[in-house]
């Protein structure tokens, strides 16, 4: 069974945006994880914040701890992943992580080392960090190569104190150009990946890209998967819709870009993640609550649809020919043969002198028909 998980904020978004009012009504956490389990999610995910308010007192933070962790021992859902609210108190302006004020920086840490053991507590194994304050509108009001170190240091002490408690967590990074900042830092896949490389247990440290983010960036997100994959650094998915380069739109998953989202599903049920489909998106504001379950529902229902959809392209004889046709499988082949040497090389001639670049060149790849047969199979037509 696929195992799906939605973010408290998700369904709880009450539609406030920068230009109106909430459009609904506040939603119980409770409440939250029943509906989403009897409409066949296995787990929720949450900031600090979105189970316990700002600034509670330790009395209530318990209270709101403890019906939280009675709702999911009566439905049996998991919390599989934890995050931290950085960005919405006005301290976090300027980032936490990464904000000029050292004060705010000692603040954001210890923020999310309180929330550390609680998600620890709860049996949660990712710890997403969304740095979306951590960034500028002005290039001369931040050197980024500070900020780096800052980040670095903050991703070296988290790090070292769950390797220190025994908490068998690892971290999430989840890049994003944009908003709310004018330039987010490490804003898509690759730049993200680059920075861990630099830290000093980079095993524990990966990635939770969302769809929506790297399209905003004009980027093709699964390539970016790939390469997340690729490295090892796949820890979480963040999966939603998004209409090509502006705001983020947070839409369901499957309503913005539907073929890169059947390949991406593809790619995430034979590429060997097998984290939870996760869903951070925003029932759009136009919806009342009704429309919000509504909306639930068909995240879970675009992927499970996505799903068969790539299985039954997969095992179709004319796509199985089609790909041979196009060499998709002659890419695994090394490009040397074992053994080979460069001198081997240098020596064969069909390799240089006695290739024919010209027909090669010639001979058509046979892509198109291979794109139009997995339209064909998304579109149900096969
Ligand atoms: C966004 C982000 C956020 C983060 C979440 C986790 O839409 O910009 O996806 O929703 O995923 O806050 O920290
Ligand atoms: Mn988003
Ligand atoms: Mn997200």
């Amino acid at each position: 069974m696929t195992q799906f998980t939605f973010g408290l904020w998700t369904v709880g978004w009450q539609a406030r945006d920068p230009f109106g009012d909430a459009t609904r009504p506040p939603l119980d956490p409770v409440e939250t994880v029943h509906r989403l389990h009897e409409l066949g999610a296995s787990g929720v995910t949450f900031h600090d914040d979105d189970l316990i308010p700002f600034g509670s007192a330790q009395p209530e933070r318990e209270h709101h701890i403890d019906r939280f962790k009675a709702a999911l021992a009566e439905t049996g859902m998991t919390v599989p992943m934890v995050t931290t609210n950085l960005f919405q108190h006005p301290v976090f302006k300027d980032g936490g992580f990464t904000a000029n004020d050292r004060s705010v920086r000692r603040y954001a840490l210890r923020k999310v080392l309180r929330n550390v053991d609680l998600a620890a507590e709860l049996g949660a194994n990712t710890y997403v960090l969304w740095g979306g304050r951590e960034g500028t509108e002005y290039d001369g009001a931040k050197d980024v190569r500070d900020a780096l170190e800052r980040y670095k240091e903050g991703l070296n002490l988290l790090t070292s104190y769950v390797i220190e408690r025994g908490y068998d967590i690892r971290f999430a990074i989840e890049p994003k150009p944009n908003e709310p900042r004018g330039d987010i830092l490490l804003p898509t896949i690759g730049h993200a990946i680059a920075f861990i490389n630099e830290l000093e247990h980079s095993d524990r440290v990966g990635l939770n890209p969302e769809v929506g983010h790297e399209q905003m960036a004009g980027l093709n997100f699964v390539h970016g998967i790939a390469q997340a994959l690729w490295h090892g650094k796949l820890f979480h998915i963040d999966l939603n819709g998004q209409r090509g380069i502006k705001f983020d739109q947070d839409l369901v998953f499957g309503h913005g870009d539907l073929l890169n989202a059947f390949f991406l599903v593809d790619l995430l049920e034979t590429g060997g993640y097998d984290g939870p489909r996760h869903f951070d998106y925003k029932p759009s504001r136009t919806e009342d609550i009704e429309g919000v379950w509504v909306s639930a529902a068909a995240n879970m229902r675009m992927y499970t649809l996505l799903k068969e959809r790539a299985a039954a392209y997969r095992a179709d004889p004319e796509v199985q020919a089609a790909m041979a046709a196009a060499k998709v499988d002659e890419l695994r082949q090394t490009t040397l043969g074992e053994g080979e040497s460069i001198a081997d090389l240098l020596a064969d001639d069909s390799a240089f002198e006695k290739f024919d670049a010209d027909a090669t060149g010639a001979r058509g790849c046979g892509f198109v028909r291979l794109n139009q047969l997995a339209v064909e199979h998304l579109m149900g037509a096969r």
